[in-house]
């Protein structure tokens, strides 16, 4: 059902009752079962079996000096009160700070206490959205390839995910293809809306691709979204990844779209520290009162320690906001280098990369390295999946393959791609690039 004005968007509280139990809840459909699975697997294989990690979405070097810093002073010099219970909703100075900051990007006034909530991470912004606004029956648009928890949580809230490819369209010039060449048909994102479509995901920066979408991209999806009066669920996760000069921009800033949008960030990715699992939904009252339910009958809140530290992280990137000393500048700036070395590095072998606008990760493709892993005929798992687990077993280097970004109808569809996260130390990178050249002197010379 599309969301009407004034209209509940969710009957999580109108029929509490009714609605099928956790234990219900809980048996997720198979599809949904092998998306975490394939995940858990590769997590897995890579702390058994490499010796260099470019798998996992993480830095492998420090959060800032004076993050850590910040959470010092609130372990030893803070409020002994920083050491109890907070507000459910989120800690008071981070939500009214990060109020502060979304206001001069979005140029609107926010309420602290109710357009902002504070998650465990932006993976639960995620679960509270889909839980607080999807219904039984109702249709989400998901883009592939997608980060991979969307398709189980939108089946977990009983929804049916509708996908969407971007589909890449190579450049004639033998240039190396950019994420900015995968791009949606506009007539068949049109058509995936219908009466039962309650929202899209829109994840710009884009996990895995690194596509920023352009604002002629946003323009046709927000101009869907207020036609068929469907929300847009926003993972901006990667907002301050973005290279070249490019710019970031928010869909809530276009016409119509304020109302029906929910942002959804990450302290975890914006100030290199996805293990304190702060995150956040800066959105509509409207919108938030129904994640606030999920929320508060879920975890409650998140560590007070944490929120107050990341506050004084956000506190500190206010007074230097487009400054030179901004982590907001440096950090991006710094990973534009370490795409650009890795870039070279994995062309150098052959390993055709996608060169990413945004995000930590590259998506590279994998056809030189094949004819040492061969082709399993009427197999039922993607090439890359099986490429990816014999490379990490047999070269100790782990990545990511492609397939497990989409749906389980579209797994089969690319599968010459794997992808690195190169959020990594310089001697991380060039030890990646060492076992490739060396996996390449070995094909040539045998
Ligand atoms: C697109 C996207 N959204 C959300 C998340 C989860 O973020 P967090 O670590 O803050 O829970 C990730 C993590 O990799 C991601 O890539």
């Amino acid at each position: 059902m599309a969301l009407q004005e004034g209209h509940q968007p969710h009957s999580f509280l109108r029929d509490a009752v009714s609605r099928p139990c956790a234990s219900t809840l809980l048996t997720p459909s198979e599809s949904a079962f092998v998306s975490l699975l394939s995940r858990v697997e590769f997590v897995k294989l890579a702390t058994t079996y490499s010796k260099v990690n470019l798998g996992q979405g993480f830095p492998d070097f420090p959060a800032p000096e004076f993050l850590r810093e910040a959470l010092l002073r609130a372990l030893s010099g803070g409020s002994p009160m920083l050491h109890q219970y907070t507000r459910a909703f989120g800690h008071p100075p981070l939500v009214k700070v990060l109020a502060q900051f979304f206001e001069k990007l979005l140029g609107r006034e926010l309420d602290p206490m109710t357009n902002v909530m504070v998650t465990v991470g932006a993976y639960q912004a995620l679960f509270c959205c889909f839980q607080a606004l999807v219904d039984e029956g109702d249709e989400v648009i998901i883009i592939e390839p997608f980060f991979d928890c969307y398709e189980p949580m939108v089946k977990m809230a009983g929804g049916t995910p509708v996908f969407v490819p971007l589909r890449p369209n190579p450049p004639k010039d033998g240039k190396l293809m950019s994420s900015a060449d995968w791009q949606l048909d506009p007539a068949e994102l049109a058509s995936k809306f219908n009466e039962r479509t309650k929202a899209i995901v829109l994840n710009s920066p884009n996990n895995p691709l690194g596509k920023v979408f352009s604002r002629g991209e946003l323009g046709l999806i927000a101009e869907l979204c207020v036609k068929h009066d469907v929300l847009c669920i926003s993972d901006e996760v990667y907002e301050w990844l973005v290279y070249d000069g490019k710019q970031h921009i928010r869909i809530a800033s276009l016409q119509g779209m304020w109302e029906r949008t929910v942002i959804i960030g990450s302290a975890g990715k914006t100030f290199s520290a996805t293990g304190w699992k702060v995150g956040w939904v800066v959105g509509p009252d409207r919108l938030l009162q129904h994640l606030r339910t999920v929320h508060q009958n879920s975890v409650y809140h998140c560590a007070t320690i944490a929120q107050e530290a990341v506050a004084q992280g956000f506190q500190r990137e206010l007074t230097l906001y487009g400054k030179p000393e901004s982590y907001f500048v440096q950090l991006p700036k710094e990973l534009q280098q370490k795409r650009d070395w890795l870039v070279q590095s994995l062309d150098g072998v052959g390993m055709k990369p996608i060169i990413p606008e945004g995000t930590y990760f590259l998506v590279a493709d994998i056809s030189p390295f094949k004819s040492d892993v061969p082709d399993v005929p009427n197999s039922d798992e993607p090439y890359d999946s099986r490429f990816a687990k014999w490379m990490v077993k047999n070269k100790g280097l782990a990545a990511i393959p492609l397939s497990a970004f989409y749906s389980e109808a579209h797994k089969n569809n690319y599968t010459n791609f794997i992808r690195f996260c190169f959020a990594k130390e310089e001697a991380t990178l060039k030890a990646a690039s060492d076992i490739l050249q060396k996996w390449k002197q070995e094909k040539t010379s045998s």
